[in-house]
């Protein structure tokens, strides 16, 4: 999870940022994460408040860090 949320938030590849649903919340892309996770039989325990603001964290400082990379 620590990889994944953040990653499906800023977006994979082709994958839009958030799944493309922008009105998601935090929780609600974590959510999804979960039960992808859950169903290829890799349940999680749900996420604390702590852990989605440091996944929320995470992304936005991948974020910076790719934007601002120097090619
Ligand atoms: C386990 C976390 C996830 C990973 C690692 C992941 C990874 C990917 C990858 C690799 C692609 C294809 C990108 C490409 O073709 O270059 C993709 C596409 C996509 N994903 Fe995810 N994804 C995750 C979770 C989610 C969730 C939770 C949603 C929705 C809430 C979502 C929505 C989408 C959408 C809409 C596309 C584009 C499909 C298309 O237009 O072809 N993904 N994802």
């Amino acid at each position: 999870m620590d990889e994944l949320v953040p990653s499906a938030m800023n977006g994979v590849g082709k994958m839009p940022r958030m799944g493309a649903n922008p009105a998601l919340s935090d929780g609600e892309l974590a959510g999804a994460v979960r039960y992808l996770l859950a169903v290829a039989g890799f349940p999680q325990a749900e996420p604390s408040p702590e852990a989605l603001r440091r996944w929320r964290e995470t992304a936005d400082r991948r974020r910076a860090e790719r934007s601002s990379a120097v090619p």
